[in-house]
């Protein structure tokens, strides 16, 4: 059997008791351990020497994914202005990570989630945030996400008092969780050499928040948006501007120095890279950034060096259908 090839052999650490124990994490909650998420070099990837790619790994938040920051922002913010209380149910239209973010929040802090999403949603996708009890209500096939969210606005504006619906495309808190966490821990990282940052949009909460973080404390890192190229696109999480309802925090004039739109096909590729030459199952969003962090390493002239940030938003896994979680009980 061949070796595959190369470029640089990743640096091996001596797994010790020492080393064991310096990583063990308390938390007096499940909640308490969101955030803090590691940043991991990709080597194998990098194009050659004197460019640096690091890669914030989003997936080792406890609910799997990136969503577990602005879920628990918007519903920590909710409950400190009073707008969330114990008789209210936290309420959303998400079928994606956002879903299973604040489904895990609201056990751990005990408050009750009802997700609405269209009837003809993955049977996974049901299971993983019902396991958490979250109630789920189903709006028309017909009608997709957008019937989710009429359905939600419905409901919200029967019985307001009953609910506590935090609208992550239009509330600050989404940015604001990046901008206290994920911008906060990459500077404390790798501060004064990050050359650029660049990451996916979605509700453009990672972005704003991170990007507003970074460039406050340097103006000249260069932040980069990543977007599909198409309306019609196999990137689940991320926003084709053009052809989408615009998120009311997306004020790109604030920290966005450039957009730069990425083929399905190409970040499914690099996906597949980044698992094969770094050992990242990751999904298809962070294989679009890692392909964008290549496409700028490549632009970086000859004589210059580079170290550009990126995000992996959740792992490959996640888009797998999960095997039947079902109770059954046989006498
Ligand atoms: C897998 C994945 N990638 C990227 C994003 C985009 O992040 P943001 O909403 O912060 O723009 C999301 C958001 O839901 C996501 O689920």
């Amino acid at each position: 059997m061949t070796e595959p090839a190369r470029k640089h052999a990743p640096a091996v650490m001596a797994l010790d008791a020492e080393a064991a124990v310096r990583r063990s994490v308390v938390g007096g909650s499940i909640v308490d351990l969101i955030g803090g998420t590691p940043l991991i070099r990709l080597r194998n990837l990098e194009p050659r020497a004197g460019v640096e790619i690091w890669a914030k790994a989003e997936f080792c938040n406890p609910g799997g994914s990136v969503k577990d920051r602005p879920a628990l922002q918007m519903i920590r913010d909710g409950i400190a202005d009073g707008r969330l209380t114990h008789q209210k149910t936290i309420i959303d239209s998400t079928s994606g990570n956002t879903g299973v973010a604040y489904s895990m929040v609201g056990a751990a802090l005990g408050y009750r989630v009802a997700l609405v999403m269209p009837e003809n949603v993955s049977a996974a996708r049901k299971q993983i945030t019902q396991a958490y009890g979250t109630e789920l209500i189903f709006s028309s096939n017909m009608e997709g996400s957008d019937g989710a969210i009429r359905m939600v606005r419905e409901l919200v504006a029967k019985n307001p008092e009953l609910y506590f619906y935090p609208v992550q495309y239009s509330n600050d808190s989404n940015w604001r969780a990046h901008y206290l966490g994920t911008g906060a821990e990459i500077l404390e990282r790798l501060g004064d050499r990050i050359t650029h940052f660049i990451a996916g949009i979605g509700t453009t909460g990672t972005i704003m928040g991170t990007g507003r973080r970074l460039k406050e404390a340097r103006r000249d890192i260069q932040v980069v948006a990543l977007e599909p190229e198409d309306a019609l696109h196999g990137l689940e999480g991320l926003k084709h501007m053009a052809s989408s309802i615009i998120p009311g925090i997306w004020k790109p004039e604030d920290c966005v120095d450039r957009v730069l739109p990425m083929p399905t096909e190409e970040a499914w590729d690099v996906a597949e890279r980044v698992a094969h030459e770094e050992g990242l199952f990751v999904g298809h969003s962070a294989g679009a950034s890692v392909a964008g962090a290549l496409r700028l390493a490549r632009e970086v002239p000859a004589d210059r060096e580079a170290c550009i940030v990126t995000l992996l938003p959740d792992r490959g896994d996640r888009y797998f259908t999960p095997l039947k979680w079902e109770k059954h009980y046989e006498w």
